[in-house]
């Protein structure tokens, strides 16, 4: 897979470790009665449902699992809720499942879930310690841009997966997850670096660049580090 190991330079010396962390290798009206009459009913899409902010984990996995909210579920082969622990201090959210987190069922599981998971263990973390989530829980085709109305239609699953977790951070890893999750554009360079707020939740938000961005651009792992630093302060000392 060319990734060896993401280290913290405190804990683990290594001769290659020149910078602080580094993977080793890389429906109409009519005013027409008879129109009225004969028009085909457009069927609304089915949404979430009024309900799901009052879910248990069980009710909310098992709705999500049935989920025809949007047009991504003509084409998944299963929904990814999100795995780790439900008490998790870190929240790390990413965009969506690709081809192999279909597959499996399981967020980041590929080779940028490898990535992420040295990540985090470069700050300490195992995997099964942190709790793994997406914006989508579904699959976009051909691993394009999740569409605003996507997003929308899968939005409070999410919200309630954060509601029961309450993490302590919420690591958004790539432009799409800070973008939608702080509700702006701007460029995933400015987004990272600082502390943000997630919504009225007033959770600390730490943005950083995706697992699969840094396999491509390995130069921008020192940044990454930097924000994984900044995500442990955070943990550590949360701000008043
Ligand atoms: N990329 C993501 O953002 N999420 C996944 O689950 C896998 C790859």
């Amino acid at each position: 897979m060319g990734i060896l190991r993401w280290q913290r330079r405190d804990r683990v010396a290594s001769p290659d470790m020149s910078d602080g962390a580094r993977v080793l290798a890389d429906q109409p009206q009519s005013g027409n009665q008879d129109a009225a009459v004969t028009a085909p009913v457009t069927e609304a899409p089915a949404q979430p449902g009024s309900d799901i902010a009052t879910l248990d984990w069980e009710a909310l996995r098992s709705r999500v699992s049935a989920c025809t909210a949007c047009a991504l579920h003509t084409s998944r082969t299963q929904t990814v809720f999100g795995v780790g622990n439900p008490s998790a201090d870190w929240l790390v959210i990413g965009e969506a499942p690709g081809a192999d987190e279909d597959k499996q069922g399981e967020p980041f599981v590929g080779r940028a879930g490898q990535l992420l998971n040295a990540m985090l263990l470069a700050c300490g973390l195992k995997r099964e310690q942190v709790y793994i989530a997406n914006i989508l829980k579904c699959r976009p085709p051909n691993n394009r841009d999740p569409r605003p109305e996507e997003v929308i239609s899968c939005e409070a699953y999410l919200m309630r997966q954060i509601a029961l977790i309450q993490p302590k951070l919420i690591l958004a890893v790539g432009r799409i997850a800070a973008q939608n999750l702080l509700q702006c554009d701007t460029p995933i360079g400015k987004l990272r670096g600082q502390v943000h707020r997630f919504r009225d939740t007033g959770i600390p938000l730490v943005a950083t660049y995706h697992p699969a961005y840094l396999l491509r651009s390995p130069a921008e792992k020192r940044k990454a580090w930097q924000d994984l630093q900044l995500a442990m302060r955070t943990v550590d000392e949360p701000p008043a």
